[in-house]
């Protein structure tokens, strides 16, 4: 299934794959995966938040849901997303080829910009179904070309009156499994269980300088926000130890001219730990040295959290069982965030994780055996039959 849909959104630049919340390639894919649903028989509906829900049979409360995202960040790998929702199908292929029908709902779940890659807020679709962000601040939110995502969704064909936290959407789901592909080297079985998120955020700095001409400025009479914004990459680099991460990942000088000193840089940190205490004191760290250093160099600094979520600890409970129903596979805590991840606050939740041999995602050598993509399957049927039943 994931051959189906290796052309759409191929980014010839940077390598991999560009699909991003109501961009034309994540249109396509969701077109795709309606086509998938109603060829099985399954009843497909969009929620208030642009999140696609696909029911095996009558829809109803107490729901056991599974499914992921098909955005992808940019230039990002083929599994990263896609490979929980493909799994879902094939896996009610499966079920139905022995006969099985679920005795509670079943719906397969699409969420909607998942990476934040277009609108800078990862689990978009979560995050507005929850009521984890307000929807004011969500449909305000600009991509690179200036669109907003008000526009993005009206001109998608989705009403952006309706976003906002949705009750009865959240109420019916019984229990919430993810697959995904791991995304470290933590797994070296086929497939696990997810203990835990790290804590984890976005931040964004604007160091404002003076824009000027790169040969006829004495270097003693600049304001570079080049300067400072260096100084944050490697105070983020010195302040992410005993297992922190910090990543700029984005940078972008405004106006970017090769002969032009910048009027503006504006830097994105991605921060994460093991708990609250520890991520705040890092990007509290890393926000004193950007501040120092805007200082020396005569720059103004603006810095805006632009999301964040504490440690998430799934269900204990769900995931003993399921682990224990696919013979004790092993559980393993993840440094990446997903809308497992923010539903986990408010319904049981768990993961399934497949081996990723080389380590790698968010890039294209993001990579998962067909063996092991097969025992991800295996695994998503069973986990349903044991809960569905
Ligand atoms: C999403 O994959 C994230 O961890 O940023
Ligand atoms: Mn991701
Ligand atoms: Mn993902
Ligand atoms: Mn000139």
């Amino acid at each position: 299934m994931l051959e189906q849909i290796s052309d759409v959104g191929r980014d010839a630049k940077r390598g991999g794959y560009s699909r991003h919340g109501y961009d034309k390639p994540e249109l396509e894919l969701r077109h795709w995966f309606v086509e998938q649903a109603v060829r099985r028989g399954l009843t497909v509906e969009t929620d208030r938040n642009g999140n696609l829900w696909a029911w095996w049979g009558e829809r109803g409360d107490d729901a056991l849901v599974t499914g992921s995202h098909l955005d992808s960040v940019p230039g990002g790998g083929a599994f990263d997303g896609p490979l929980g929702v493909t799994s879902a199908l094939e896996a009610v292929d499966l079920l139905r080829a022995k006969g099985f029908e679920p005795a509670r709902p079943f719906a397969i779940t699409v969420f909607a910009e998942e990476e934040g890659g277009r609108f800078g807020v990862a689990c978009l679709g979560s995050r507005l179904l929850t009521g984890a962000i307000a929807p004011e601040k969500a449909l305000a939110l600009k991509d690179p070309d200036g669109v907003t995502l008000a526009e993005a969704m009206k001109a998608a064909g989705y009403d952006p009156a309706l976003v906002g936290r949705d009750d009865r959407a959240l109420e019916r789901i019984g229990q919430f499994v993810e697959l995904h592909v791991e995304q470290g080297r933590g797994l070296t079985v086929p497939v696990g269980v997810a203990s835990s998120i790290l804590a984890h955020g976005r931040w964004r700095f604007t160091f404002a300088g003076e824009g000027n001409h790169a040969g006829a400025t004495l270097v003693e009479d600049r304001r570079d926000p080049m300067l400072p914004a260096a100084q944050l990459v490697l105070a983020a680099r010195r302040a992410a130890r005993g297992g922190g991460r910090a990543t700029v990942g984005r940078l972008v000088p405004n106006p970017g001219g090769t002969n032009v000193i910048a009027s503006t840089v504006d830097v994105w940190l991605d921060a994460r730990d093991s708990d609250d205490e520890r991520t705040r004191a890092m990007v509290a760290e890393i926000a004193e040295a950007a501040r120092q250093a805007a200082e020396e160099e005569g720059c103004e600094l603006r810095m805006t959290e632009e999301s964040y979520g504490d440690t998430v600890y799934f269900d204990s409970g769900l995931r003993d069982d399921i682990a224990g129903a696919l013979g004790g596979v092993p559980a393993l805590p993840t440094g990446a965030g997903h809308d497992a991840g923010i539903l986990a606050a408010h319904v049981p939740t768990a993961m399934l994780f497949v081996r990723n041999p080389t380590g790698v995602s968010h890039a294209p050598e993001e990579f998962a055996e067909q063996a092991d993509v097969d025992e991800g399957v295996k695994a998503l049927a069973a986990t349903i039959e044991h809960l569905g039943s």
